[in-house]
């Protein structure tokens, strides 16, 4: 079975939003290897769940504003993924460094992977790119893993942003909902998190 297979900007997904193809090629691009059948599966799972989470949020942001909209997040992430994961028989879910909910803390693959996300946009790799697959053996059984980095975009600044870009009462909501949050402060670019998905391989 192959272990390692560390793949970085291997593939741009049109993800959040289109592709940045006017970026300069990215500095670490490596000659894109042929994917598993089960990477590609994985990628469009991950793929899957922003889009839908966008579709709720920006219109209960236009109609409540950002501040009214953080309920919908809290409530229809977790739903998505929930959703998600049953339709396609991975375990989905959102982890951050600097977690949100209490509960999208990444574990030691997870944190490695996001730290290097975090060196390679440091180096220029463009964030939409990054991705992680690997198999790895967890208590003696081979688990599938793969992750996908969630880059800040302009709209992600104003309930993830720097204080000067947090939308009108989104401070005080945070500090209600989320007493322990950590995840402001951000600006454009930077990894905000990543969709993660794990599956244990059938022997
Ligand atoms: C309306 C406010 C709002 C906007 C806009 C928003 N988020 Fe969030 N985000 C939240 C809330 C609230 C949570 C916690 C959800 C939960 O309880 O699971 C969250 C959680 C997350 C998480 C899960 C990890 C964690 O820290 O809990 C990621 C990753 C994330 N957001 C990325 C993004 C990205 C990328 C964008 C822009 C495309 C974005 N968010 C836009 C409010 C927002």
């Amino acid at each position: 079975m192959k272990t390692s297979a560390l793949i970085i900007a291997a593939a741009c997904v049109p993800f959040l939003s289109a592709c940045n193809t006017s970026q300069p090629t990215p500095k670490q691009a490596t000659a894109t290897p042929a994917v598993e059948p089960w990477v590609a599966d994985a990628r469009a799972a991950a793929s899957s769940v922003p889009p839908k989470l966008l579709a709720v949020l920006q219109p209960a942001i236009k109609e409540r504003g950002p501040a009214g909209a953080i309920d919908v997040c809290s409530k229809e992430a977790p739903k998505l993924a929930k959703a998600a994961s049953e339709q396609t028989g991975w375990q989905i879910r959102r982890v951050s460094l600097k977690n949100r909910n209490p509960k999208a803390v990444p574990d030691a693959w997870e944190r490695a992977t996001l730290e290097s996300f975090d060196k390679a946009q440091a180096a220029g790799v463009d964030p939409a790119m990054l991705e992680r697959a690997e198999v790895v053996v967890e208590n003696g059984q081979s688990v599938r893993r793969y992750m996908r980095a969630l880059p800040v975009q302009q709209a992600c600044l104003q309930c993830h942003g720097t204080a000067d870009k947090l939308g009108a009462g989104v401070a005080q909501k945070l500090t209600q909902l989320y007493p322990n949050d950590k995840g402001t402060g951000y600006t454009l670019g930077q990894i905000r998190g990543a969709m993660t998905l794990r599956q244990p391989v059938a022997n």
